[in-house]
């Protein structure tokens, strides 16, 4: 008889940051689907609950929490609740993010702080305090929605590509670390996503390049390979793939999203 492989997610709790919209929806949407139980964290508590109420709505099972990645102390007390009410934690995706454009020479201090406080520090905060719980178990995921911005710099976001660069090498080095206890550590590269993050950012480099709002994406959507702009659940599709026991032999690695446009 064939054998055939499924995601075997049913019995999976997995904390998704950032996931009140776009590809951390997506990604807590997936793997809902998949019979996880997910536990939506934002910073807007609002959000969270309104992607909790959309999975529990479609039959899944969500709790909502609010967690900015800047807290230590809500990203613990996210932790405790779900270690208190189901035993574990057995993926972390570290979805939370954000992007500020502009050219390098403009930047003010604060804007990098904060972009690293976010897109860098937040990952290592949820990374160590989850990984520990995992290492106890000897068992778990965790995934990072890094950039094609994390393997080629580009103009006007140099900052955010210092960033995720710097989640990749992290990636790598707590790949290393956890592979005795049998927890895999992993990125995703997404390209250009259809999030309210491209929204605002079209908007910001129509303001920044003097060009027409929407050009912007247009000019993008021409260079890439597969003809279209990308769907946050073409992201979710790669995460649950990470997590699932097809990639039990991959840790450490950082997978490109991008309909072709970065081949690295
Ligand atoms: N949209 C893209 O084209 C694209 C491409 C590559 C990578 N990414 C990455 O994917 C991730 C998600 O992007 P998106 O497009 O869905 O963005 P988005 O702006 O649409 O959604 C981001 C979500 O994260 C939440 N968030 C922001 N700061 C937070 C914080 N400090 N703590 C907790 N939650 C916070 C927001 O409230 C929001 O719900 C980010 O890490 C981003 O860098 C996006």
């Amino acid at each position: 008889m064939i054998k055939r492989w499924y995601m075997r997610f049913s019995d999976m709790v997995v904390m998704v940051t950032g996931a009140g919209r776009g590809i951390g929806k997506a990604i807590a949407e997936r793997f809902a689907s998949e019979g996880a139980v997910a536990a939506v964290c934002d910073m807007s508590l609002k959000t969270a609950e309104e992607t909790a109420a959309a999975i529990t709505a479609a039959g899944g099972k969500a709790e909502a929490f609010e967690m900015n990645v800047q807290s230590s102390d809500q990203i613990q007390t996210v932790i405790d609740r779900l270690i208190e009410k189901h035993g574990k934690i057995d993926v972390l995706v570290n979805n939370a993010g954000i992007t500020i454009p502009g050219p390098v020479v403009d930047f003010q201090e604060s804007d990098w702080d904060l972009m690293i406080d976010i897109n860098l520090k937040g990952v290592l905060r949820c990374s160590q305090r989850v990984a520990r719980t995992m290492i106890n178990r000897k068992s778990g995921s965790i995934i990072t929605i890094a950039s094609e911005s994390g393997k080629t710099g580009k103009p006007l976001f140099s900052l955010y590509a210092a960033t995720k660069f710097a989640v990749i090498g992290f990636t790598q080095g707590l790949a290393m670390e956890l592979a005795p206890y049998g927890i895999r550590v992993n990125a995703v590269c997404p390209g250009i996503v259809r999030t309210k993050m491209w929204e605002s950012l079209d908007k910001d480099l129509a303001r920044l390049q003097g060009t027409k709002e929407g050009e912007a994406l247009e000019l993008r959507k021409k260079n890439i390979p597969l003809g279209r702009l990308e769907e946050p659940e073409d992201v979710a599709g790669v995460a649950a793939f990470l997590a699932s026991e097809d990639a039990r032999y991959m840790t450490g690695q950082s997978v490109n999203v991008t309909g072709g446009r970065e081949v690295h």
